[in-house]
């Protein structure tokens, strides 16, 4: 839900322009959202300069020039619109009616209304349709009455209601960039010579892996010697802010994990990089599941809770636990959470499943679950982010920065840490020994399947609609396929449990219709048999992944990827890698770009 970037700089401490840092920085944040561009640079002499435009990035990079803006303190912005459609004008930074602040804004701010009324009244002028303009002209109205520039934007944040993550310069504060964060996620990291604060820490890791989550309530100001983080406690009588100790952290990402290293496209590189997001992630765990899994044991009921791929994670977790473990373990989408919720007491566990530990649906439900009692267990992919933070106990996934918006290495990785917790829940030494495999063998399924991969796409280019089928803990890794395929190259799919599909969606086979077939054993794909059958009698065009050993699946499908035969605890990390290969190459066929799927972002942070 956008991405935003604020640096405090010596001249010539980055070596380049300001706004030539602020590209590239918006470019790494990308991902979050790019329907429009903009950024705002404040000079050593205290002038100000604002560029945006709607469209991405490289498409308008020539007409805002970058380059030629350089300066002190800048932020910039990448949006994903919420208030007003994409367009010049909502494009952020907004500014108020003298033009010397400029604002950045990622979230919704939910009283925008009342405070632009009220603005109006005292003679501020809006220009765009974005609930964020109404930020700069607080901050205005306060200098007016006499406040400092950093006074001024603390009484402005303490005014908002919502959720946000704010950054701002002031043309009055040259070298000064003003930050806040309630609920949208937003990170300082602390450079030589230079500061930055950023929705993410891949808009500034080339200058620093020493970083700083920010929490909510923190707001502060970064210069290029000093980062001041304070909490704001709004109060019947003005602002009241404590100073905050900086709690700097280094992380073990390096400046390549965000780039595309070669490769066309980071979805590209993130399916490529599952082996060692894999090894990386089984390394992690030994030290962080013990205390987790005797928790489990002592569980009355599990929920796993997630969004989108986390979603189906968690799915396979909660089969993992209820098969290996024998819990009674129930997957739960998270913005449908609330109605099953109710039923939490004391003694259940609730595991919430998010790579980015910001998605606000599963935030929700941690916050619902733990006021009803339950244990709350967070496995995420971002040390210190929002949803750990807020739980009693974390897991942390270890694949390393995750920038195409369509997950893949997190899921695999999401996916390996349940079944590693639901064997130590059970003492399941089979499949612990079958995931420690999984490295090696995510290695050659890449290879393997990748070619055929590619030239499936070619084919299921053209068609308009897929079916998805599996069984048991296939249905889950079905439901990822079919979500990849209709994300990043916008073609109809669907997934179903193979049983149900002569309940209704079998109608839609006629000859040639794309049916995706997963097996992750025998024991599921034995059933899956007559479902293959039934589809070739109605001419479907059908792809089968699942085990060599497999042969009554492999041996009815058209397309065929012989998978190697393990636990299928472990098998759905692997088998879902032809999913998503099928998926990447299909949108490329279709000439669209899998980073940047349309009207998607990557970290949902608004209800
Ligand atoms: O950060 P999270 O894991 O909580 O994100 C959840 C979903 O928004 C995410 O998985 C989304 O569905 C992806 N686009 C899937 O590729």
């Amino acid at each position: 839900m956008c991405g935003i970037i604020g640096i405090a700089s010596k001249k010539g401490a980055l070596r380049k322009p300001l706004g030539e840092v602020i590209r590239e920085a918006l470019k790494r944040l990308e991902y979050r959202g790019y329907d429009s561009v903009g950024f705002a640079v404040v000079n050593e002499l205290g002038v100000l300069f604002i560029r945006k435009s709607k469209g991405k990035i490289d498409d308008v990079q020539a007409k805002l020039a970058f380059n030629e803006f350089d300066g002190v303190s800048g932020v910039g912005h990448t949006r994903w619109a919420t208030h007003g459609p994409p367009s010049d004008v909502n494009a952020h930074p907004h500014t108020d009616c003298s033009g010397r602040v400029a604002v950045a804004h990622n979230g919704i701010i939910e009283n925008y209304a009342s405070i632009r009324e009220w603005l109006a009244g005292r003679g501020h002028r809006f220009v765009s349709e974005t609930d964020t303009e109404v930020i700069p002209h607080l901050i205005e109205e306060f200098k007016r009455g006499g406040a400092g520039p950093y006074e001024a934007f603390k009484a402005a944040v303490a005014r908002l209601k919502g959720a946000f993550a704010i950054v701002a310069v002031d043309a009055d504060a040259p070298g000064y960039v003003f930050f806040a964060r309630n609920t949208s996620p937003l990170v300082l990291g602390f450079g030589e010579g230079a500061n930055f604060v950023a929705s993410d820490i891949p808009a500034f890791l080339p200058y620093t892996n020493r970083v700083m989550v920010l929490r909510d309530w923190e707001v502060g100001y970064l210069t290029p010697d000093e980062v001041v983080v304070e909490e704001l406690m709004p109060g019947e009588d003005g602002v009241e802010a404590n100073r905050v100790s900086l709690r700097v952290r280094v992380i073990e990402w390096t400046p390549q994990m965000a780039m595309k290293g070669g490769y066309p496209h980071y979805m590209i590189k993130e399916i490529h990089e599952q082996p060692q997001a894999i090894a990386a992630t089984l390394a992690g765990l030994p030290d962080q599941v013990g205390a987790v899994a005797e928790a489990l044991k002592h569980a009355d009921k599990v929920v796993l809770i997630g969004a989108g791929t986390s979603y189906h994670a968690s799915f396979l977790g909660a089969l993992a636990l209820t098969n290996i473990a024998g819990l009674l373990a129930v997957p739960v989408i998270a913005s449908e959470a609330r109605w099953y919720l109710r039923g939490l007491r004391e003694g259940d566990v609730v595991i919430a499943v998010s790579q980015s530990g910001e998605t606000i649906d599963t935030l929700l439900a941690v916050r619902e679950a733990r006021k009803r009692g339950a244990l709350t267990i967070a496995v995420s992919n971002v040390v210190d982010s929002a949803i750990p933070r807020e739980s009693d106990m974390s897991i942390y996934t270890r694949a390393g920065p995750e920038i195409g918006v369509a997950a893949t290495k997190t899921f695999t990785a999401q996916v390996v840490t349940l079944a590693y917790l639901a064997a130590r829940a059970g003492n399941d030494a089979r499949v612990i020994e079958a995931l420690k495999e999984l490295p090696d063998l995510a290695e050659a399924v890449i290879v393997e399947s990748e070619p055929l991969a590619r030239a499936l796409a070619k084919v299921m280019a053209e068609k308009q609609s897929a079916f998805y089928l599996g069984r048991g803990p296939a249905y889950p890794v079905a439901m990822e396929g079919a979500l990849k395929l209709k994300e990043v190259s916008y073609l109809h799919a669907e997934a179903y449990p193979a049983g149900e599909s002569k309940h209704g969606p079998i109608a839609l086979v006629e000859e040639g219709f794309p049916v995706v077939f997963t097996a992750l054993s025998r024991e599921d794909g034995g059933a899956l048999v007559s479902n293959v059958e039934e589809m070739a009698a109605r001419g479907a065009w059908r792809i089968a992944v699942a085990p060599r050993t497999l042969e009554e699946v492999l041996g009815r499908a058209d397309v065929r990827f012989p998978m190697p035969p393990t636990s299928p605890w472990a098998a759905a990390a692997l088998y879902v890698i032809p999913h998503q290969l099928l998926a990447y190459y299909t949108a490329v066929f279709r000439g669209y770009d899998p980073d940047k799927p349309r009207n998607l972002a990557k970290t949902v942070t608004v209800v």
